[in-house]
């Protein structure tokens, strides 16, 4: 890939816990403008990764960059204020905030004004807030979850919870969007919907990268995957030339993840 294409990059990723390696020199590019895919069994080291990537986790060994620039060492909040932002693997909404405070929640890096602004009855607190309302609203209407915008997160279906994550995590307008299984807990129906909105969400301007297990969107959405195991990147291609991959198809495919 073209070292010009915006992207985000890690290069050589060691990452290990107790002398147990869960990453082992793993190097990834995720450009703008595609979806990647990222897959791989059970504890190959996909969320370990985009723990290193969001700066949860601070790896051994490697860099990571973000349109050339070094992204090590700054914190979660930082790397989110350059425009990473992530959904987890379990569903991570605040349950006493309803469904439109947790999206605004999404914002915060956005804004200035901070808590007590909000609170009190100052000028620049209550137009941050309704900004910020507003572009909730938006990104809620944009998944189809208008009408569930003063709901409490529990009083929604599971596959709900999931679009209102990844509500919170586009509000802002990201440039590097990682999703970690967005499908999992979604019925067939759900994870159709999901596919042709992550469909729409894609744009010339945003690194997008999926890990999933759901071969159907991840096959149908990605321009390239990634498959990882034990820790090693095994292949990265288009979707037709990794599932033909022979090793591909004995360490993954063929499994009971399918
Ligand atoms: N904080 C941690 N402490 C110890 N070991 C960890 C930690 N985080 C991850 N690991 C280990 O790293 C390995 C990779 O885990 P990871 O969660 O990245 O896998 P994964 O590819 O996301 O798997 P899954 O598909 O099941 O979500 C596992 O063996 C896991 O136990
Ligand atoms: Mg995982």
């Amino acid at each position: 890939m073209d070292q010009r294409t915006r992207a985000l990059r890690g290069e050589n990723i060691a990452l290990s816990f107790g002398g147990i390696k869960v990453l082992r020199g793993l190097s990834v590019e995720f450009c703008a403008g595609e979806v990647t895919g990222l897959i791989g069994p059970n504890g190959a080291g996909k969320t370990s990764l985009f723990n290193c990537l969001t700066g949860a986790y601070q790896p051994q060994g490697g860099s990571i960059t973000f349109d050339g620039r070094p992204l090590d060492g700054l914190s979660p909040a930082s790397r989110a204020s350059r425009g990473v932002v992530r959904s987890f693997q379990t569903v991570a909404l605040c349950p006493d905030l309803t469904v439109v405070e947790n999206v605004m929640m999404g914002l915060a890096r956005n804004y200035h004004a901070g808590w007590l602004d909000a609170l009190l009855p100052l000028s620049r607190g209550r137009r941050e807030t309704g900004e910020m309302q507003n572009a909730a609203v938006e990104a809620l209407a944009s998944l189809g979850l208008a009408d569930a915008r003063d709901l409490f997160p529990q009083q929604l279906p599971p596959g709900m919870q999931r679009l209102v994550e990844i509500a919170r995590a586009i509000v802002g307008k990201p440039s590097v969007l990682l999703l970690d299984e967005p499908a999992a807990g979604l019925n067939n129906a759900e994870t159709r919907d999901l596919t042709q909105t992550l469909r729409r969400i894609a744009s010339p301007d945003l690194v997008m990268v999926i890990v999933e297990h759901d071969m159907d969107l991840v096959m149908s959405l990605c321009d390239r995957i990634y498959v990882i195991n034990f820790g090693e990147v095994v292949t990265c291609g288009p979707p037709e030339a990794v599932r033909r991959n022979e090793n591909v198809v004995s360490i993954y495919l063929g499994s009971d993840d399918d």
